[in-house]
């Protein structure tokens, strides 16, 4: 059975020092949950408090409204997958599937049912004489992931499992948890550094700085609107271009670029009630400049680009001596050529203003 997992007002200390202040959590039973953040952010330590192996200092962890503060590792039904998969070197493979089930008073016929059935999900039933040794990574990989489910866990907990694997199998890995952790359904807490990965996996993601969460949202949430500019230069690339959000001639808010090109963003209006220009900061992914074709726009001078297959990346110097990205469907014919003077055109509905400190964004909750 799987459990909705809570954290309230969570706090970890490590001695004197405090690791995660106050931290609040809802994951949804049955959810693909993920904690993503730089390195030493604090996402294993809040895992380890799931799994029962780190002390919690303050608040309440609940599984299904059960306070689990106190409650030992052993008994919180819990399956684990880390980095180093942690395969026994000296079972074969269904004997390290069917390890966690031999202390678990599972007849034989049961657990050899068990078994089989997870190398299936798994796909590897072909290697289930196999040693661990002539497995690859992604191999080894699937062995712990199935004796980590194997034994009907309330939570599935993974912590950067495709961290040891090259690129190509990472991608295949993480297409596999997905569909597997689908098709089992249970409630899942994943951990990476990632961004690209958590987005590929995720039902919703927690992105973390200094054991503070700065945002709660599915993939697209937090690509499309991020909370602040930490986790919208954290997610993806993006341009950040400070500009100013002012009344244009008819009164309407609108954020001047430069002093001919500027673009009205009538949604922002109820900030603009002091009527004072306010500075702010904008967030333009690559995706989000566009070579205008009207002559007005951000005048710029194309520095270098790289040609990508499907995408071009283009660089771009602007008057200001900043320098810009912006990426663009390649054409069958060069678009751009080094040194070419062009005009950048924003796709104003899609980016982001925040105020001038980058904490807060300006369009979340007006609608746009
Ligand atoms: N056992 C420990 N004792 C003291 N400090 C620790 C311990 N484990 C982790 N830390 C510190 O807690 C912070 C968060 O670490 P961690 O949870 O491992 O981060 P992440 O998994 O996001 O990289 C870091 O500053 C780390 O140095
Ligand atoms: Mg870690």
């Amino acid at each position: 059975m799987s459990v909705a997992i809570s954290f309230k007002d969570i706090v970890k200390k490590y001695g004197d020092t405090t690791v995660i202040p106050e931290l609040s959590l809802d994951i949804k039973k049955g959810e693909f949950f993920t904690l993503l953040g730089p390195s030493g952010c604090g996402k294993t330590t809040l895992l380890r408090m799931v799994a029962g192996f780190n002390s919690i200092e303050g608040g309440a962890l609940t599984f299904n409204e059960k306070v689990m503060n106190n409650v030992p590792p052993g008994k919180r039904n819990i399956g684990m997958v880390f980095q180093n998969y942690a395969i026994f070197p000296h079972m074969n493979v269904s004997e390290n599937v069917a390890f966690g089930l031999q202390n678990r008073q599972v007849s034989k016929a049961e657990q050899q049912r068990r078994v089989s059935e997870m190398l299936d999900t798994v796909q590897i039933s072909v290697y289930k004489d196999r040693m661990p040794k002539n497995l690859s990574g992604g191999q080894q990989q699937r062995v712990a992931l199935a004796r980590a489910i194997v034994i009907n866990p309330d939570v599935l907990l993974m912590d950067e499992p495709l961290s040891n694997l090259d690129a190509k199998l990472r991608v295949d890995m993480r297409n596999a948890i997905k569909s597997i952790q689908r098709e089992v359904g249970i409630t899942t807490v994943y951990v990476t550094h990632d961004q690209e990965e958590a987005m590929a996996v995720s039902d919703r993601i927690a992105v973390m700085k200094s054991g503070v969460i700065q945002q709660i949202g599915t993939p697209r949430d937090i690509y499309q609107r991020p909370a602040n500019l930490f986790v919208a230069t954290f997610i993806g690339r993006t341009n950040v271009i400070e500009a100013e959000l002012a009344a244009g001639a008819n009164g309407e808010a609108e954020i001047c670029l430069t002093k001919d090109y500027s673009l009205p963003i009538p949604k922002l209006q109820p900030l603009m009630g002091s009527k004072q220009p306010m500075k702010v900061k904008l967030s333009i992914r690559p995706e989000e400049f566009v070579l205008s074709e009207d002559g007005k726009g951000i005048a710029g001078k194309v520095m270098n680009y790289v040609f990508l297959g499907l995408n071009t990346h283009v660089i771009i110097k602007l008057e200001n001596g900043e320098e810009v990205e912006m990426i663009q469907q390649s054409a069958s014919n060069g678009v751009v050529e080094i040194g070419q003077n062009v005009r950048l055109a924003v796709v104003r509905e899609t980016i982001n203003v925040y105020d001038a400190s980058g904490e807060r964004n300006l369009n979340r909750g007006s609608g746009l």
